[in-house]
């Protein structure tokens, strides 16, 4: 499979001197793929996202998306992806929710029939519709996110990504945000690049995870190969999700049961083992 974007040992000084890299195994993305950049704070995750996006230039190393250097060709490069950062407060700059979300699309100088529609259509696949007329300063931090992603998602990027999206949600929105990107992933094959810190979210979100720890990348899997890298991860101070954590300390009192990755499975395994008791 090709890989749409790709870096290998880069390496960032900012104004200050502050050297940041992101080197050790390689990171590649393929088409369609869900990825997860899981790191403490400080581990470069941001860095690493801004020299994809095309906002930073590398010193050193190599950063390929879709074969071209994105700082080079940012212009070019921006048709193709949404971007949802951190701070969503500095992201949304319409006076209305709709203003915001229809921004790209404008800027395109599509008809306003065309954007009004396009608008409406994403607002309804994150059921933000009814947020259109309001002005996005009141709404909540959940709202405030689900805007920032409708207007990423307004020209159907080929590929997301999004800078902690996960921070200082609720569990509800955190819920809904995670189901919204799953289905944009499925509908539009939508390639997703998700940096977190919260590894509870991850099993129900990622293909393939990169774990990231002061510079190098030191893990890259999924859930069920970078969860069993004890370690790994504990050197780079990322507790293990409380599933797997459950299910590990069972495995360890001789229960012979495998590591779940959702709470349904999860269930299910807890039911198998009561029925198996209740036989014996
Ligand atoms: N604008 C900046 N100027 C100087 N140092 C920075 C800047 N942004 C980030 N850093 C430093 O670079 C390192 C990596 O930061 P960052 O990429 O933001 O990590 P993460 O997103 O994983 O928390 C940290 O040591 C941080 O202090
Ligand atoms: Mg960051």
């Amino acid at each position: 499979m090709e890989h749409i974007i790709k870096v290998d040992c880069l390496k960032h000084i900012y104004p200050d001197k502050t050297e940041v890299r992101a080197c050790g195994l390689a990171f590649t993305v393929n088409k369609g793929e869900r990825v997860i950049i899981l790191g403490p704070n400080g581990a470069g995750k941001t860095t690493l996202l801004n020299h994809i996006i095309g906002l930073l230039k590398p010193v050193d190393g190599q950063v390929e998306v879709l074969g071209m250097s994105p700082y080079e060709n940012f212009n070019k490069l921006r048709k193709h992806m949404g971007v949802v950062f951190q701070n969503v407060d500095e992201q949304i700059i319409g006076p209305k929710v709709y203003d915001d979300i229809a921004f790209t699309a404008r800027s395109e100088g599509l008809k306003k029939d065309v954007v009004d529609k396009l608008a409406l259509d994403i607002a309804r696949k994150l059921c933000i519709e009814h947020l259109l007329d309001k002005i996005p300063h009141y709404l909540s931090g959940g709202q405030k996110k689900k805007v920032a992603l409708a207007g990423a998602l307004i020209m159907k990027p080929d590929f997301l990504i999004l800078d902690e999206p996960f921070d200082s949600l609720d569990a509800k929105s955190k819920k809904e945000i995670i189901q919204i990107l799953n289905t944009v992933n499925q509908d539009y094959n939508t390639t997703l690049i998700i940096t977190t810190h919260d590894v509870n979210v991850v099993p129900s979100i990622a293909d393939t995870i990169y774990v990231i720890n002061s510079g190098e990348i030191v893990i890259k899997g999924d859930a069920a190969h970078v969860f069993s890298q004890l370690e790994v991860l504990k050197d780079a101070s990322i507790d293990k999700p409380i599933l797997s954590e459950l299910f590990f300390q069972l495995q360890q009192s001789g229960i012979e049961v495998d590591i779940p990755f959702s709470i349904e499975e999860a269930k299910d395994k807890i039911i198998d083992m009561i029925n198996e008791g209740q036989r014996v």
